[in-house]
């Protein structure tokens, strides 16, 4: 990782560098992501606040540019509150296989171990880099989505891969 390069939790500040990076995210790699762009484009500055503060977003920031992201999600109900979704992986291809990567995982489940009792994700089954990113930290594969994804006609399988974190006492 660059000397540089620092993991950082994300706050509202930084709504403008994140709302760039994932535009290039989407617009680079549509299928490993299933948010729809047209409509991530009709959110403003102010909207990117508020979902920098319903999750746990996480940078990448090399001499203080946003060079990657990932953040931490939970659904609402108390019935699933024990499961954080990994999401929105991605590193700018600069700073592709420099480990800024493996910092970003290892940062983000840190804060998962002491929220969550495991860690989900999905992740397009053809995107070999990203699952073994993922493997590399312990994710293991329990399913498989077919069809899942749907870009301009040509559909995507998806994994879903779960790391079990230990259970606090
Ligand atoms: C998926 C993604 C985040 C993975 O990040 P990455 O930096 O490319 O992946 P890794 O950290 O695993 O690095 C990949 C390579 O760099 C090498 N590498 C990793 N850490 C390194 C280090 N510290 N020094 C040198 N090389 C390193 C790995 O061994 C690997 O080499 P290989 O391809 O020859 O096997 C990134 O490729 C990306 O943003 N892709 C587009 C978006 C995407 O697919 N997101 C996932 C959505 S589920």
């Amino acid at each position: 990782m660059a000397a540089s390069a620092m993991i950082i939790r994300l706050a509202q500040d930084h709504a403008a560098a994140l709302q760039t990076l994932r535009r290039e995210a989407l617009t680079l790699h549509p299928s490993a992501f299933s948010a729809d762009p047209d409509l991530e484009e009709k959110l403003t500055l102010d909207d990117w606040r508020k979902r920098i503060e319903s999750a746990a977003w996480f940078g990448g920031l090399v001499d203080g540019e946003l060079m990657a992201m990932a953040a931490l999600t939970v659904e609402p109900s108390k019935k699933l509150r024990h499961t954080g979704h990994l999401a929105s992986m991605y590193v700018r291809q600069n700073y592709r296989g420099t480990g800024l990567a493996d910092k970003l995982i290892e940062r983000i489940l840190e804060h998962a171990a002491d929220h969550f009792e495991q860690v989900m994700l999905t992740v397009e089954a053809g995107n070999s880099r990203a699952i073994g990113l993922y493997e590399r930290h312990g994710f293991r594969p329990i399913g498989g989505i077919p069809r899942s994804i749907l870009v301009d006609g040509k559909y995507f399988d998806e994994v879903m891969m779960l790391l079990a974190l230990p259970r606090k006492s």
